[in-house]
Order: C-alpha cells, then sequence, then structure tokens
C-alpha cells in the first residue's frame, strides 16, 4: 500500500482522541522538570472558558471557503512572537489599526471582501533551531516565547515555567476581549477613519495616498446615502478572526473541546490554529492533535516540503474534505518560489486536493546583517508576493492571501520601503523578540502592491 492509501486509512479509523499526540514524535516542546506543576496548570487551564466559540469558528471556515473559490481574499497578519508587556491598548489598537487600513485599500482596490485574520490573542510560543543557546561559555534553555519562558539570558529567566501558559491564557483573553470591544463599538467605521488613523505617519506619501482613498470611499457612501435618502447600514461591522501557531502542545490540548449541540472536536484557543514548517511532519504530534478538530487548520510548508509529504498531509488533516479547512502558508524565499510553487501547485491539483493557497513572503526571506541583526527586505518580500499570483495564476490555480509579520509600531526591523530604510537604521528601534516586522508604512505600502497584483 502507498503511502497516500495508508494515511487514507488512517482517516477512516476512530483513533484520535485529545491526547494521542502524546503517542506521536513531539517536537519543539519545553522540557517541564517540575511535572505536578505541568499537570496542575493543564487542569487549571482545562476548566476555564474558551477564548473562542465554535459558531465564530464555523463562520471563519465557511468565509475561507469562499477565499478558496476566488470570492474573497484573506489577510492573516500580526507579531512574530507576541509577548505579555506588548498587552497593551496602544500597541493591540495600533495593530489592529493597520489591519483596518490595509484591509480596506484591498477591497477597495480588489473589489473583494475580505477575510482579516489576526496574529494575535496567542501567538506566544515559537519554535527554535536548537534547544539550547550558548553564549560566553554559559548553556542556557533556549527562549521558546513567553508561555514558555523569559528572553533575557539568566538561568531564572530561562527555565520553562507552567504557570506561564495561564498567563498567556489570560493575555490571550485581554487581547481578544479589547479587540472584540473596539470592533464591536465601531472603531472599524468606515465613516470615522479617525479613529484609525496613525498619528506618527501624518506626512508619509502613503499616508497621503490612503486619505485620499479614504475619502473616496466616503464620498461614494455619502452619495448613496443620499440616493437611498438614507443611512448604509453596517459600516461599522467587521469582523476580525484570530490565530496563532498551535505548537505548544499542552496547552492546545487544555482548549480543545467538545460543546454542546455541535459533532466533533474544537480548538477554542483560538480561530485558526497553523502548523509550523519544522512540526508538520507525518509523524508528528502537532498533526496528528489538529487533524481531529472542527477548526480550520493552516499548515506552514516550503522549498524542502515533498510532493507525497503534501498529499499525505492535507489528506491526514482534512479527513472528510471539507472546503475552507486546509490554508496551506507557502513560505519559499523570493528566491526560491519560481522553483517550488509549481511543482506544489501540480501535485495539489492532480491530487484534487482542496486547499487555500496563502502567502508568507517573510519566513523565507529572512537574513542577517554583518551588524548582526536578523532582518528582511522589503524588495525580496515584495517580490515573493508577486511571483506568488503569477505563478498560480499560470498554473492554473489562484492565491488567496497572504500571511504577514508586522506592527503597528514605528520600528526598523525590515529593510527598504518607502523610507528606504538601511542597515545602519536598524538599530533605532528594533523590538521584536524573533523575527524582524513590516512597520506602519512598509505594511501599508505592501498592501497598495498587494491590490495591484490582484489586479494584474
Ligand atoms: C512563524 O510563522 O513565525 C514561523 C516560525 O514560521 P515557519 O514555521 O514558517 O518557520
Ligand atoms: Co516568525
Amino acid at each position: 500500500m502507498n503511502t497516500v492509501n495508508q494515511s487514507q486509512e488512517k482517516n477512516k479509523t476512530t483513533d484520535w482522541s485529545v491526547n494521542s499526540w502524546q503517542n506521536k514524535t513531539v517536537r519543539q516542546q519545553a522540557t517541564y522538570p517540575d511535572k505536578v506543576a505541568l499537570a496542575n496548570a493543564v487542569d487549571t487551564l482545562s476548566s476555564l472558558p474558551p477564548l473562542v466559540t465554535s459558531w465564530e469558528v464555523k463562520k471563519l471556515k465557511s468565509h475561507l471557503a469562499e477565499v478558496q473559490h476566488g470570492k474573497r481574499f484573506l489577510i492573516q497578519g500580526g507579531d512574530c512572537a507576541e509577548t505579555f508587556s506588548d498587552c497593551t491598548s496602544p500597541i493591540i489598537s495600533n495593530r489592529l489599526k493597520v489591519l483596518i487600513q490595509m484591509s480596506l485599500v484591498l477591497i477597495h482596490g480588489c473589489r473583494t471582501p475580505i477575510v482579516r485574520v489576526g496574529r494575535f490573542a496567542g501567538q506566544y510560543a515559537k519554535p527554535r533551531s536548537a534547544d539550547t543557546e550558548t553564549r560566553d561559555g554559559v548553556t542556557l534553555p533556549s527562549f521558546r516565547g513567553d508561555i514558555v519562558n523569559e528572553n533575557e539570558f539568566t538561568e531564572q529567566a530561562r527555565h520553562p515555567e507552567p504557570k506561564r501558559m495561564l498567563e498567556a491564557y489570560h493575555h490571550s483573553a485581554m487581547t481578544m476581549n479589547f479587540v472584540r470591544a473596539l470592533v464591536d463599538g465601531g472603531f472599524a467605521d468606515i465613516r470615522h477613519p479617525e479613529y484609525w488613523d496613525l498619528a506618527w505617519v501624518k506626512h508619509s506619501p502613503n499616508a497621503n495616498k490612503f486619505h485620499e482613498l479614504v475619502e473616496k470611499i466616503s464620498d461614494s457612501i455619502n452619495f448613496a446615502e443620499i440616493l437611498a435618502g438614507r443611512e448604509v447600514n453596517n459600516l461599522s461591522n467587521v469582523e476580525f478572526f484570530s490565530s496563532h501557531e498551535a505548537l505548544h502542545l499542552h496547552y492546545e490540548q487544555a482548549l480543545t473541546r467538545q460543546v454542546p449541540r455541535q459533532d466533533g472536536h474544537f480548538n477554542l484557543s483560538t480561530h485558526l490554529p497553523w502548523i509550523g514548517l519544522r512540526t508538520n511532519q507525518m509523524d508528528s504530534a502537532h498533526v496528528e492533535l489538529l487533524r481531529g478538530i472542527e477548526n480550520p487548520v493552516g499548515v506552514k510548508i516550503g522549498k524542502e516540503t515533498e510532493s507525497d509529504h503534501l498529499v499525505d498531509l492535507v489528506r491526514t488533516l482534512n479527513p472528510n474534505d471539507e472546503d475552507g479547512k486546509i490554508i496551506l502558508i507557502h513560505r519559499f524565499g523570493a528566491e526560491n518560489i519560481e522553483t517550488h510553487l509549481p511543482r506544489l501547485i501540480d501535485v495539489a491539483q492532480k491530487a484534487k486536493l482542496k486547499v487555500v493557497w496563502v502567502s508568507d513572503p517573510m519566513h523565507g526571506n529572512t537574513e542577517s546583517t554583518s551588524n548582526g541583526y536578523k532582518t528582511r527586505r522589503y524588495e525580496n518580500i515584495r517580490k515573493e508576493v508577486e511571483m506568488s499570483f503569477k505563478t498560480h495564476k499560470a498554473n492554473g490555480s489562484h492565491l488567496g492571501g497572504v500571511h504577514l509579520e508586522l506592527t503597528g509600531e514605528n520600528v526598523t526591523e525590515c529593510l527598504g520601503g518607502a523610507r528606504a530604510l538601511q542597515e545602519a537604521d536598524l538599530s533605532k528601534a528594533y523590538t521584536t523578540q524573533v523575527d524582524p516586522r513590516l512597520n506602519y508604512e512598509q505594511a501599508l505600502e505592501l498592501a497598495f502592491a498587494i491590490k495591484d497584483f490582484h489586479r494584474a
């Protein structure tokens, strides 16, 4: 029996449970010396209310089915690693502002509804290339995100603490609560662009372009309202969904639940959990945990992803062959996309896989500068998005969305963009815990570029 048939066989079985992942190969987890504290934290988490609801999860899945059929476009963005200390009003609202502005550029430019998904309210766990880090002869556990330990290079800070899972839950709940309150309260109302204007960019070239666009939209709404003789409703209602890498298996298990009057299990820590590139193997505990849930599931794929593996992975994660269920987030790097994307599109078409294709133009374009900064060039990011659109189109497929690392803060982490950030500028405001993010201006510039690629 070949591997594809084997995985189909497996999908028919009912051997899945919320802890069946524990019999698989577990990667990228912290080692907690205190097992009792770990069990207590998982118990407490399991009894706390969910962060999202099954109805919302199903709604997102139906939106993603529309993305799959080319009727919507997905924008997914936020920090590489959220931190507890960044759980503040300005940081959360600025990130929301950028996502709202980008989605407006895309709605207007692409004439298509947008699905907005944040990389927030739970993006606290990070995969690392090594379990330990050595500095000046001292070896300590690697920093694995605020849900596990602290970044500071001391023994105490790097010690994995189970109670940080509860802190991650609380910070996710506070973030979600604030996002929901802002959005429900009319923060994103198109008639009040001043609510989501970012003060510090008043004079940037893209901000002017953006303000012109807002004026155009406002004029059209006013015109429509005069014609109709009444207010156009529902302009203040935008939907935001949450997502994070479902990396910390104990945390994800504790929030994977059954709910009344619904079939199956839902991961209620987030609407859209995804599996990272480092944990997407067929024997992976992460694939096991996520194959049993009803949520849509993202999977990162890259140049190292073998064609057969892609087919096995999608069939395993989508046992009922649902639309809007699997989001393939490809991250090749601008240099490699032309070599590898056509191959994966072809295999997906031949196997009749139902998938949403999304471009992550960040993770294949990371480099280090001579002065020791991890960075990305705006030009490479832009290029990978452009190539993603073109390659899908040329191969009878279509790009359904983008997955970006960005912030609403005025950081200097990625090179280039409208203000042509140079290597020497990076030290001015380099605050990311892990990967370099697009700042507000670079993100908005990219939104205008995406609009053009989408139209082309
Ligand atoms: C990430 O999205 O931050 C990440 C670690 O990505 P990948 O799994 O694609 O390397
Ligand atoms: Co990252």
